[in-house]
């Protein structure tokens, strides 16, 4: 019989947060000084994780009707035009994410609280419309 077995990275943003992108981090590699480049290395190296995933499992809890700011500082630094979005063929085009989209109350379609829902529609956004990812929702919602 045979076992395959693959390498699970597990990014907990809570306790290793990604740090908020800086103008350091976000400008020309070209005419990076050292401490650019060092703010810019640390993107690449979230980047590179991202881009070597097969698959990957995002939680995303709703907090205040949007995202914990620890997600978004992550998508932040791994949003690199040129790179992994506005690209053709980037190498992220088609890899399967699911997204766990957890709140406490309800945001579906037909719910008063429908057009406060600001997680799957910025999530799609980002993760499907920008980097290209194959991206699935787990709502579990109440
Ligand atoms: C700071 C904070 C803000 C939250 N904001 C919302 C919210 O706007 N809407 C909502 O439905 N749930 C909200 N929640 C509830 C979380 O989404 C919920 O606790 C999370 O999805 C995990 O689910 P669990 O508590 O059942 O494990 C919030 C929770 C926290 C801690």
């Amino acid at each position: 019989m045979t076992s395959l077995r693959g390498t699970v990275i597990y990014r907990d943003l809570a306790t290793n947060p990604a740090p908020h992108l800086t103008a350091d981090a976000h400008t020309d590699p070209a005419a990076h000084t050292p401490a650019q480049a060092a703010a810019f290395a640390h993107r690449l190296t979230l980047i590179d994780e991202l881009e070597n995933a097969d698959a990957v499992l995002i939680g995303a809890p709703m907090y205040n009707y949007s995202i914990p700011s620890t997600l978004k500082a992550w998508l932040d630094n791994t949003v690199l035009v040129g790179r992994t979005a506005g690209m053709e063929n980037s190498k992220l085009k088609g890899t399967p994410v699911t997204v766990a989209a957890s709140r406490g109350g309800s945001y579906a379609p037909g719910t008063p609280r429908e057009g406060s829902e600001y997680v799957q529609n910025y999530l799609t956004a980002v993760l499907a419309d920008a980097l290209a990812l194959d991206v699935n929702f787990i709502v579990p919602e109440l």
